[in-house]
């Protein structure tokens, strides 16, 4: 993303389901960016950061046709009801491409020990109750094309392995146990712990979060 906007100094952005615009100010160096979330309390804390956002929603964009060089979302799509109605719309806004910054897809996993991959169903079906699409990483390549857009689609490794996964591996185990809870049971989560410091402990804890990204571009 950042080569794709270096390239285009001073292109105007829409960042759809902006949160609180972390994105935003990664991007704010080289693009004139604006923000949109549906919810009003992330659109004050990216005003309050001294940047634009107003309220909407991704599947209904409040801009005529053509109204920003470029627009994007970053691990917002899997939280909209219809992704294909969302691209349309960002397609429509955009005068030169749409960006799906960052999609994981759930399904697609590589976790090792294997107590620890047991709780990949859970984390997807807690993931649906939610309200998410847990697979949305492997559907942007599609959702794109049939817009119309010339598609670049790729996955990232997501590889965290090593001295990364060591540093990060309890605030990790903690979220992921969290997310889980209610969807698996008492014994399947304590085997997986068991599982999980074990294999810290031997440099054998392997997670791997594939992340999809995928740029459109308006012929
Ligand atoms: C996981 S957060 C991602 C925030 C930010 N893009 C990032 O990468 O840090 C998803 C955001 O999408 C917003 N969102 C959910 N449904 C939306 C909709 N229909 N229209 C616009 N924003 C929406 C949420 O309010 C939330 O701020």
């Amino acid at each position: 993303m950042r080569t794709l906007v270096r390239e285009r100094q001073g292109m105007t952005a829409l960042d759809v389901g902006c949160g609180p615009g972390l994105v935003m100010e990664l991007l704010s160096p080289f693009l004139d960016v604006m923000g949109l979330d549906i919810d009003q309390e992330m659109v004050r804390q990216v005003r309050a950061k001294g940047m634009e956002a107003v309220l909407g929603d991704a599947q209904d964009l409040p801009f005529k046709d053509d109204s920003f060089d470029l627009v994007y979302c970053s691990f917002t799509m899997m939280w909209l009801p219809d992704q294909q109605k969302a691209v349309q719309e960002m397609a429509r806004v955009a005068r030169q491409c749409v960006v799906c910054l960052a999609e994981p897809d759930y399904g697609r996993r590589i976790c090792s020990p294997p107590e620890v991959s047991r709780l990949d169903k859970g984390l997807i079906r807690s993931l649906r109750a939610e309200g998410a699409d847990p697979f949305t990483g492997r559907r942007l390549d599609r959702l794109m094309r049939k817009v119309g857009l010339e598609v670049d689609f790729e996955a990232y490794g997501g590889k965290w392995t090593g001295a990364q996964l060591r540093e990060e591996a309890e605030a990790e185990w903690n979220s992921l146990s969290k997310a889980v809870e209610g969807f698996v049971d008492t014994e399947t989560l304590e085997r997986a712990r068991a599982a999980w410091d074990a294999a810290l402990a031997d440099d054998k804890l392997v997670l791997i979060n594939p992340v999809f990204r995928a740029i459109g571009w308006k012929r």
